[in-house]
């Protein structure tokens, strides 16, 4: 969702402030601008569209200044246009601000701020926060002083930068619920509202946290609470590489990152199998593992694609951790009033870490003193802070919008917290032993599913004019379905629903002819007979049938029209390798149908609004 970049340092802000843009469009968003001070007070420049669009603007013009602030909105309040677009400014052209989040009140302020003379220019809810921080200054507060003083009448949620020609070498900088970091540098410093904005020019970052405010100059900075109390910051050293968020030779960051799978999966494993005690041992939740053994119940919470990671853990621990499990959607969570107690823990995953509905979730878990742990890829990220304890993915850097690597790598975390729990229970050592042995041989026959490519990309190109696409699938395999049906909709806006296979008959067979395809997940373990009659059912219908099969399955052959086929592995392990194929589907579709795979409309990659 809406990003931000800022610069104070001695070089020409504006090539800066671009890079960073570019950088930060992969989160999703519709318009885009940036604001320098210059001697004649600020000055903004903005576009609808793409950071190119914007560059495009200010190239030619005699725009160049030491301090700027920039901004990508998803446009929450107000259409996508150029009015819209941030910075904002004040009435007298003195002040901008940028901003990520929500101001919920910003009606009445607008009300009052109005009756007293403030002209509204847009139909943003930002506006509001500008004129009550300019009413501030107005009143003789410096800039500082008038953003906290603003800022203590706002209800809502909040990253912002605020600027003003007074104080001509400061950026003011304040956190409520959106994340904001401070990027250190050498007689320079930039803010950010994500690390990979940063990591171009400094590996020193300090993360605010909720109701932090700060001032940034080129040489320093101070970080006060909201009661004015200054806060000691701990400064942090990152370890993303330029290379892990750039395409590195392919055409798409999502290709590149189904094609790193072996990789990234590995890398979640790497270090914490321990094949002689038939268990995995997971460093960062180590201290609560028996707490967590202990529970009476695990709840899973996570939005979208990560909320589908869940449910195949929910299967992984009821087969293997002999745990009560259950998953909940974050958004529905936190709104009803959930049994929680302290003896639940509840699991929370999120590839970004940012996720609105699954922070706020969190947060009522914690309230509610049952254990909160965190799954989360984004080292830093306000959920893996927020967190009692949690499991990093190490997945490296996901841009694409639709997440793929984060989901096979939250498979795998799932994979490992679950054999931790089933050994301190009931589990053989031999049958942990041959869960680490299938977990080493994924990454392999990860490789072999890539070899697929070309295959898939022909099956793909077939069925680019779908206008529907069921996904079926039983047991482990059902999640599977949704997944799938989940990627194509996101980049190729086909309209695909997920179904556990039986189901079918109690709905969307009424849908099934000629023009309907259906993919089934349809893997040799337990539910194999039950998906073949299934498969039937479908041909008996003349719907187009593409399988996902196991490598060794001749028979499909015979009822299906497509098959993909893929290596066997245990049951528990089957959604990391079958989710692959899915993925490739969706992708070469959506190239196919000539669409912006990465940054699909409409979708941001991390969702910092509820
Ligand atoms: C957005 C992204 C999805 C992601 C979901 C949850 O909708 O587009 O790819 O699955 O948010 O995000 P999280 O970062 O919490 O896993």
């Amino acid at each position: 969702m809406c990003g931000i970049v800022g610069y104070i340092g001695n070089k020409n802000c504006v090539p800066i402030l671009i890079g960073g843009l570019k950088q930060l469009e992969y989160r999703g968003y519709d318009s885009a601008g940036i604001g320098v001070m210059n001697h004649n007070g600020v000055h903004v420049v903005k576009s609808v569209g793409k950071v190119a669009a914007l560059e495009t603007k200010i190239n030619g013009s005699p725009f160049r200044s030491t301090l700027g602030i920039g901004h990508t909105r998803w446009a929450t309040h107000g259409v996508p246009n150029e009015r819209n677009a941030h910075p904002h400014v004040n009435n007298a052209g003195t002040l901008m601000v940028i901003h990520n989040g929500i101001i919920e009140n910003y009606v009445e302020i607008k009300k009052t701020l109005s009756a007293e003379g403030f002209r509204f220019v847009t139909e943003t809810d930002t506006e509001a926060l500008v004129h009550l921080i300019d009413s501030f200054i107005r009143r003789g507060y410096p800039l500082f002083k008038a953003v906290r003083a603003a800022l203590s009448q706002v209800k809502g949620t909040y990253g912002i930068a605020v600027v003003h020609a007074s104080e001509p070498d400061c950026i003011v900088v304040a956190k409520n619920g959106s994340p904001l970091t401070i990027g250190i540098g050498d007689s320079e410093n930039f803010i950010a509202s994500d690390v990979s904005a940063l990591v171009a020019h400094t590996k020193q970052i300090v993360y605010l946290e909720d109701g932090d405010i700060a001032e940034i100059r080129r040489d320093s900075f101070f970080v006060n609470d909201m009661t004015d109390q200054r806060i000691e910051k701990e400064v942090q050293y990152i370890t993303v590489k330029l290379e892990e968020i750039s395409k590195g030779g392919y055409p798409h960051f999502m290709l590149k990152e189904i094609m790193e799978q072996p990789e990234s999966v590995y890398n979640a494993m790497r270090g914490r199998l321990l094949y002689d005690e038939g268990t995995s041992k997971l460093g960062g939740i180590d201290e609560y593992a028996d707490r967590l053994a202990d529970s009476k119940r695990i709840i899973i919470s996570a939005c979208g694609t990560s909320w589908h990671a869940g449910l195949v853990g929910e299967y992984m621990l009821e087969q293997y951790a002999e745990t009560p499990a259950e998953v909940e959607y974050a958004s529905e969570f936190r709104y009803r009033n959930p049994i929680i107690t302290k003896d639940d823990t509840v699991l929370f995953i999120s590839q970004s870490g940012e996720t609105a509905d699954t922070l706020a979730a969190l947060k009522e878990t914690k309230r509610k003193g049952a254990l909160a742990l965190g799954l989360c890829n984004v080292v830093g990220s306000s959920i893996a802070r927020e967190s009692t304890a949690g499991v990093y993915l190490h997945a490296g850097p996901e841009i694409g919008v639709a997440s793929t690597k984060a989901f096979t790598a939250q498979l795998t975390a799932l994979a490992l917290i679950t054999l931790m729990i089933a050994r301190k229970k009931r589990l053989s050592l031999t049958d942990g032993q041959t869960i680490v042995r299938e977990l080493q041989m994924i990454p392999d026959k990860i490789r072999t599913i890539l070899r697929l490519n070309a295959q898939i990309e022909t099956i793909a190109n077939k069925f680019a004019d779908a206008r529907n696409f069921l996904y079926l699938g039983r047991g482990y395999n059902f999640p599977v379905a949704l997944e799938g049906a989940l990627k194509l909709k996101e980049i190729s806006y086909i309209h695909a629903e997920g179904y556990p296979a039986a189901e079918m008959k109690h709905g969307p067979i009424a849908l099934i002819d000629e023009n309907m395809p259906a993919v089934f997940i349809a893997l040799k373990d337990s539910t194999y007979e039950k998906i073949l009659s299934n498969i039937q059912e479908v041909k008996a219908r003349h719907g187009k049938i593409i399988a996902i099969a196991n490598e060794d399955d001749e028979e499909i052959d015979n009822y299906v029209d497509y098959s993909i086929k893929i290596p066997r592995t245990i049951r528990m392990l089957n959604p990391i390798l079958s989710a692959i194929p899915l993925q490739l589907l969706a992708y070469h579709i959506a190239v196919h149908k000539g669409l912006n795979v990465d940054q699909p409309r409409n979708l941001a990659k991390s969702v910092t609004v509820e």
